[in-house]
């Protein structure tokens, strides 16, 4: 019922905003710094121009697309985000349950909150994919690597954008810690959100699922997990263990996209990391078109960070990505009423998208180019 009012992902933020508590909304809402990058990547969507077909026949749409080798239902794969449960409490399970009646991937985070083979088990047969961050500990890594082949995970997401955690100064000033502990301030927050606390209290304990203990703020978690001596000798490293596809996540520049070619990737994301790593980097969008051109025979690109609407995931796609991953519009679903909040976030790209296509008069995924999209400024202006 709280949901038939939520008909943009807009809409789906103010739900999440008045059932999470406050540190919790942040910690998703927020970004780097000065949070400019994440408002750039907003308004480089918001100055996409379309160029639409009249009289064509749009009365079938298809929205399906490849991505990486494979059919999905839309262009759109969920991102890896931590600490999932402490949005809502059935976390992971619910966001992977989603994707999969969605027919979209869903990636796994490494600081997740449930069992990587619970979620494999969850959905079965739905495409999911584990991002990866390279630990200091490297045994334990390969172990994770290891568990991830044999529950079936389809491709491997090494983010490397994170050689130190970035500066998210909401989490600072919130003293977001993890899980969130029983404070003055939050037992008065726990008044107002009686239902979320009622949840993390009563279900199971809220912890890292790839590490046997931890607690402590997001800021200690990173200094002691993300490790800054991380190069491009350790995808080989990595090849060697990780027998299906391989995709980096955190490019933001041509002559990385042109060295992980080199080093044979399936794919890369090109992603600052939706803001929240280092503040003031490239615009992921105006990257796009340039990374095409260099690398685009050679390897597959998707595109992250700002994409809030289907018109933004029809942009992405008509500039050449293969899909977008979006991060926070799906936690904010899973905030406002969990799984089915996630389902909504989905079911709100996919209308978008379809109603896009038609009204650009384009009846496949595939017909669409470069013609139907441009950046109406260009980097330098
Ligand atoms: C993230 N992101 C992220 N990325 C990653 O590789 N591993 C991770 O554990 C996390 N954790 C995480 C938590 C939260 C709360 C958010 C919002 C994001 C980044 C994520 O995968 C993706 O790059 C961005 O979310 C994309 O930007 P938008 O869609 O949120 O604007």
């Amino acid at each position: 019922r709280r949901l038939a009012h939520a008909h943009t992902i807009e809409d789906l933020r103010t739900l999440a905003r008045r059932r999470t508590p406050r540190s919790v909304f942040d910690y998703v809402d927020g970004a780097a710094e000065q949070e400019i990058s994440i408002g750039r990547a907003r308004r480089a969507f918001e100055d996409i121009e379309f160029h639409p077909r009249v009289l064509r026949d749009v009365s079938r749409v298809d929205a399906s697309a490849d991505v990486l080798g494979a059919r999905t239902a839309l262009p759109l794969v969920l991102a890896p985000t931590g600490f999932t449960r402490m949005m809502h409490h059935e976390g992971e399970i619910a966001v992977a349950r989603a994707a999969a009646r969605a027919g979209i991937p869903y990636a796994l985070s490494t600081m997740g909150t449930t069992d990587l083979e619970s979620v494999r088990a969850c959905a079965p047969t739905a495409r999911q994919w584990f991002q990866l961050y390279l630990w200091k500990d490297r045994e334990a890594s390969e172990a994770l690597i290891e568990r991830a082949a044999k529950a079936g995970y389809e491709a491997l997401v090494l983010t490397v954008d994170t050689p130190v955690g970035g500066a998210r100064m909401r989490d600072i000033r919130n003293g977001l810690t993890i899980p969130p502990t029983l404070t003055l301030r939050t037992l008065a927050g726990m008044a107002m959100r009686p239902a979320w606390w009622l949840n993390i209290l009563t279900t199971e304990p809220l912890r890292f699922a790839s590490l046997s203990s931890f607690d402590g703020t997001v800021a200690e978690l990173a200094g002691r997990m993300f490790d800054p001596s991380v190069t491009v000798e350790d995808l080989r490293w990595l090849r060697e263990r990780w027998p299906g596809k391989l995709v980096v996540k955190g490019v933001q520049s041509i002559e990385d996209a042109r060295t992980l070619v080199d080093h044979g990737v399936e794919a890369i994301v090109l992603s600052n990391h939706g803001g929240r790593q280092l503040d003031r980097a490239p615009t992921p969008l105006e990257l796009l078109p340039r990374v095409v051109d260099a690398v685009g025979h050679d390897c597959e690109i998707l595109i992250d960070t700002g994409v809030r609407t289907g018109a933004d995931l029809l942009a992405a796609r008509a500039l050449g990505a293969s899909a977008a991953m979006v991060g926070r519009p799906y936690l904010y679903g899973l905030m406002a009423a969990g799984e089915q909040g996630v389902d909504r976030a989905i079911e709100i790209f996919g209308t978008e998208y379809a109603r896009t296509m038609r009204l650009l008069g384009v009846a496949s995924t595939d017909e669409l180019s470069a013609q139907h999209a441009s950046l109406r400024r260009t980097m330098g202006e």
